[in-house]
């Protein structure tokens, strides 16, 4: 049974993954009208990526014997400066998701549940592989400037990663 906090906690948890899947849907529906068809292939994918995030916590809250809240959401920013603008906005918002769930893990820690405490441990590695790729593709998109054949190959490979995961 969950404790009142973890509830809270673990349903503020669900709500930071459904706004991360709307806040992608939006950069994604930008790539795909902008003509970065890679790039919106890889957000959409990364969308619904949230949304089983979301599904995983509300599952569990409700398995364990809590009430998992379907939140409200917020209207996403929906018009981007480039493709840093978008990148540089989704690293920083997965810190703070990191963050979010280093909160949750301690609060697991200081109130003896461990079973909530070892079910969040594949958000914990999730978000290592998430900053990771984020760095990843900043790092590409600084080597490759403003070189317009590089713009291309980003997002045709960017939309490849996509078919091969
Ligand atoms: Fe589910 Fe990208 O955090």
């Amino acid at each position: 049974m969950l404790d009142n906090h973890i509830e809270a906690a673990l349903n503020a948890q669900i709500a930071m993954e459904a706004q991360s899947s709307h806040f992608y849907l939006a950069m994604a529906t930008w790539a795909d009208t902008t003509g970065l068809n890679g790039t919106s292939a890889f957000l959409y994918k990364h969308s619904d990526e949230e949304r089983q995030h979301m599904l995983k916590l509300i599952r569990f809250v409700n398995e364990r014997g809590g009430t998992a809240r379907i939140p409200a959401l917020e209207a996403p920013e929906s018009t981007f400066s480039g493709l840093k603008a978008i990148f540089t906005t989704l690293l920083e918002h997965e810190t703070r998701v990191t963050a979010s769930i280093n909160e949750v893990v301690d609060l697991c820690l200081s109130r003896k549940d461990y079973t909530t405490q070892n079910f969040m441990q594949w958000y914990v590695a999730e978000q290592i592989e998430e900053e990771a790729l984020a760095r990843t593709i900043l790092d590409k998109l600084a080597m490759i400037g403003s070189d317009s054949a590089g713009l291309y190959l980003f997002d045709r490979d960017l939309g490849q990663l996509e078919t091969e995961a």
